[in-house]
């Protein structure tokens, strides 16, 4: 056994539901179940009701998660069909635009080729535009990215096809990153029939054809995310059940395992969870904070002791090799053993 003190981890892409959704998680809740996970910097999604779609909605968003936020938060401004013109006033607020090209939960979808073109044109470079695209529409987004010189980060990419264009897009010099995620990386369609709503997320668990090419192309994903997109236990036993899984305290245990079983390097660990999403959004860096983890003895996920609102997960029973013991956030212990400390308002709000 060894113990191990890593940076605080950033999690580009988490749904913490406020406003709107605090049944299924809120600030405090949601930033707890980060902490507990090593994670010390969330950015959080715009997909809520209402959406955070105009720097009026994004301030409203910001004086919520102010006094309720354990962590540090930045912000997504998320795209919709009828708010091209105020997403540039909105911008300096906001860590990227959010765009959803393709169906998932919630009212921002995005299909319509002109609404896309203006916001590529309106947006303020220099900020990513965080894309929401499966299958054809990764190449279509990639054409986009292009033709107007923005910076396009890709969201949980799932699919061989996908990350295969991504590779050869940045071979040919496209300015673009992209993300996977742990359930990606660890679960298939397989784990899909076993845990019926529960394994049900955006984009679909795949193949296992799928998931291996996520592994040999780790070399051009720059990001681990977990798309922490809770649901209640009711909600997911609901007729359609909603698209999304919880992820924030299960990335580390996960992704430790795989450093135990030599798949990455824990610098390289280190890379796809601090230094590349710090790069890409532009985020500095929180001084005296860090993680300490346990790598080795084998244990298993399971549902008692989580923090995050909705209580369950798809790894429950699935033995890992890595643990957080400590989570310390600006000098101050955040989270140790089992317990959380920081309180509700401890955290920063980025850009504010
Ligand atoms: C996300 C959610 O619930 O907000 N669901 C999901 O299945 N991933 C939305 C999203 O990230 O696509
Ligand atoms: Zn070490
Ligand atoms: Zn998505
Ligand atoms: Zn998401």
């Amino acid at each position: 056994m060894t113990v191990h003190r890593l940076p605080g981890l950033i999690d580009p892409h988490v749904h913490l539901r406020e406003p709107g959704g605090t049944h299924k998680e809120d600030y405090a809740t949601g930033t707890a179940a980060a902490l507990a996970g090593g994670i010390t910097l969330v950015l959080d999604m715009p997909n809520t009701y209402p959406p955070t779609t105009d720097a009026g909605l994004l301030a409203e968003k910001r004086a919520l998660a102010a006094p309720g936020a354990r962590c540090d938060v930045g912000l997504y401004l998320g795209a919709s069909r009828d708010n091209a013109a105020q997403v540039a006033e909105a911008a300096p607020g906001a860590v990227g635009l959010k765009i959803y090209v393709n169906e998932t939960y919630g009212p921002l979808r995005i299909d319509d080729l002109s609404t896309l073109m203006a916001h590529f044109r309106a947006w303020p470079k220099g900020k990513p535009i965080a894309v929401h695209a499966e299958g054809l529409a990764v190449a279509q987004v990639i054409a986009l990215g292009i033709l107007y010189g923005q910076r396009v980060h890709f969201c949980h990419v799932s699919r061989k096809a996908e990350i295969e264009l991504i590779a050869h897009a940045r071979q040919k010099g496209a300015r673009i990153t992209c993300e996977v995620t742990p359930h990606h990386l660890f679960l298939t369609e397989a784990d899909a029939d076993r845990l019926g709503p529960f394994g049900q997320m955006r984009p679909s668990l795949a193949t296992p054809y799928d998931q291996f090419a996520l592994w040999t192309h780790l070399d051009f994903v720059d990001c681990i995310a977990t798309d922490h997109a809770p649901h209640t236990v009711e909600e997911k036993r609901g007729v359609p059940p909603p698209p999304g899984v919880p992820g924030l305290e299960t990335l580390l245990p996960l992704m430790l395992t795989a450093v135990v079983e030599k798949r990455l390097s824990l610098e390289r660990l280190i890379e796809l969870t601090v230094t590349n999403p710090a790069r890409i959004f532009g985020l500095s860096g929180q001084p005296d904070t860090w993680v300490e983890v346990e790598i080795g003895p084998t244990w298993e996920i399971t549902e008692q002791g989580l923090f995050t609102k909705c209580g369950w997960t798809p790894f429950a029973g699935m033995p890992v090799r890595g643990r957080v013991l400590r989570t310390c956030l600006r000098g101050v212990i955040a989270y140790e053993e089992g317990r959380i400390l920081a309180k509700p308002g401890q955290g920063r709000v980025l850009f504010s």
